[in-house]
C-alpha cells in the first residue's frame, strides 16, 4: 500500500498501487475540483511536496510545461504514487465526500500499520 499524506491538514490515505493520485482520494471517499479527468485541462493540478510519481498515462504538453515537470507540480488525474507522497491542493480544498469510504480507508490504514510493525514470525 502507497500512503498519501495531504497537507495542510495531515489528511492520511493509503491507495492500492497502480491508482492515481485522484483514483485513491476518491476510492477512500474524498472529494475536490477536477475537470477532465485524462490529463487534458489541468484543473486538477496538485503541488507534490515529497515523494515521487510517474505518469502511466500521456498528459498533454499544452498543460503541464516542462519547467512544471520538475518542480512537483502534479496533474493529480494522471500521476501515480511510485512511493509515499505528501501532497498539497491548490485552488480546491480537499472533502470527505463519502464517510463511509473514509471509515474503510482508515481500517485499511490502520491494518497496514499494524502489519508494518509486527514482529516475524519464527
Ligand atoms: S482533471 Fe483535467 S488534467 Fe486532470
Amino acid at each position: 500500500m502507497t500512503t498519501i499524506i495531504v497537507q495542510p491538514s495531515g489528511t492520511e490515505i493509503h491507495i492500492e498501487p497502480g491508482d492515481t493520485v485522484l483514483a485513491g482520494l476518491q476510492k477512500a471517499g474524498y472529494a475536490y475540483t477536477v475537470g477532465c479527468r485524462r490529463g487534458g485541462c489541468g484543473i486538477c493540478k496538485i503541488d507534490v511536496l515529497e515523494g515521487t510519481f510517474s505518469y502511466c498515462r500521456p498528459v498533454a504538453d499544452t498543460v503541464i510545461s516542462e519547467q512544471e515537470r520538475s518542480d512537483g507540480t502534479c496533474l493529480s488525474c494522471r500521476a501515480v504514487p511510485t512511493d509515499d507522497v505528501t501532497i498539497q491542493l491548490r485552488d480546491a480544498s480537499l472533502r470527505l465526500a463519502n464517510p463511509l469510504l473514509g471509515q474503510i480507508n482508515a481500517r485499511a490504514r490502520e491494518r497496514a500499520k499494524a502489519a508494518s510493525t509486527a514482529p516475524e514470525e519464527q
